[in-house]
């Protein structure tokens, strides 16, 4: 295998704007991250930083008044050995929607926004198996059976014929990984999959997780502002602040060698490291701008103490500190810049 192939998915210089009031405001800014297939990353940072708005970028889930633009997002399918290329695909065509249901899966924060209220969870389920395979709806009901096994869901043969209503938040939360599953997709991406749930479904739902990663060898994207999560799941971590990657490695190079301040900030404001779930990120000193308001240069500038002029005037590029580990701050500016 090749060193290319090792990389489910690979985005370049991803970067969306949102136009509201004849103003584009952007808040995903060059965002460059590669995901290693069999691994998960974890994409951390504050509320409202961009995470969310840069996973729907990627799969082309977005609302008319965004633009979206792109060096290019490559997804590696593990099915066909094909390169896709998403960035040129059309959000809702064949190829796009094939792809978001068979072969990338998503599990978003609240459940009921991914469930239907009125279906049977077991119809729901099946629902893209039928889709995308055109198996018959018999055989689709027994594979919906085994999955709801395999996450599981105790009772299954009564339990498919359930409504959302009838499940406890946790379940219903395996049945939305049960959707994301049931096509057995390469790439499973989870957009804080735990934070409407309480911290002992939140640990089962992350066992889970963590078991679909390692048995069937999946790929996951887990984004959270949960730090304890993060150092007991990830393979490596993409660290943003206000739309940027300011700091992407390995597990080690950011819990061990953290190198953005932000970062630092970040992990200083959790108090104890790699044990609890449930911890949450604590708060760091100043206050997240308002996009629409940033200025020139570093988005961290005024909450850095190691803020200078110099950091107040253009775009920061990345800098290579370690193989594969990037930050964009330049204090770092005597390694090797990378675009
Ligand atoms: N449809 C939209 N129109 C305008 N702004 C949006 C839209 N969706 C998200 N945003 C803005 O994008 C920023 C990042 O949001 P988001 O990606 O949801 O953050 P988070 O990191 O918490 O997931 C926020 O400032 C949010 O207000
Ligand atoms: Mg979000």
């Amino acid at each position: 295998m090749n060193n290319n192939m090792d990389y489910v998915l690979d985005v370049k210089n991803l970067s969306t704007s949102f136009i509201s009031d004849r103003k584009e405001i952007r808040i995903v800014k060059n965002v460059s991250l590669r995901l290693r297939r069999g691994t998960t990353l974890a994409v951390v940072g504050e509320s409202g930083c961009g995470k969310s708005v840069t996973v729907h970028s990627i799969v082309k889930l977005m609302p008319k008044n965004a633009k979206v633009s792109a060096d290019h997002v490559i997804y590696r399918s593990a099915k066909d050995g094909k390169e896709y290329r998403l960035d040129q695909m059309e959000p809702f065509g064949t190829e796009m929607r094939k792809l978001r249901g068979a072969e990338i899966g998503m599990v978003f924060q609240d459940p009921m926004s991914s469930l239907n209220p009125v279906y049977k969870v077991g119809d729901q389920v099946a629902e893209g198996l039928i889709q995308h395979t055109g198996m018959s709806k018999a055989e689709a009901q027994k594979q919906v059976l085994d999955m709801f096994r395999k996450l599981g869901i105790p009772d299954p043969e009564s339990r498919i014929s359930d409504f959302p209503h009838q499940f406890s938040g946790g379940m219903k939360q395996r049945v939305v990984i049960a959707i994301a599953m049931i096509c057995n997709p390469d790439i499973i991406i989870a957009d804080e999959p735990t934070t409407a749930l309480d911290v002992t479904i939140q640990a089962q739902i992350m066992e889970l997780m963590k078991s679909l990663q390692v048995n069937d060898h999946k790929s996951i994207i887990l984004i959270t502002h949960n730090m304890g999560l993060v150092a007991e799941m990830a393979d490596e971590v993409c660290v943003m602040y206000m739309g940027r990657v300011m700091e992407f490695g390995s597990l080690e190079d950011i819990f061990e060698n953290p190198s953005h301040p932000y970062t630092q900030a970040l992990l200083r404001s959790v108090p104890v490291l790699g044990l609890a779930e449930g911890q949450e990120l604590g708060t760091i000193p100043g206050i997240t701008p308002n996009p629409a308001d940033l200025g020139p240069g570093c988005e961290f500038a005024d909450r850095c103490p190691f803020c200078q002029d110099r950091c107040r005037q253009k775009d920061i590029p990345r800098f290579e500190v370690s193989p594969g580990h990037y930050v964009r701050c330049l204090k770092f500016d005597s390694f090797q810049e990378v675009d």
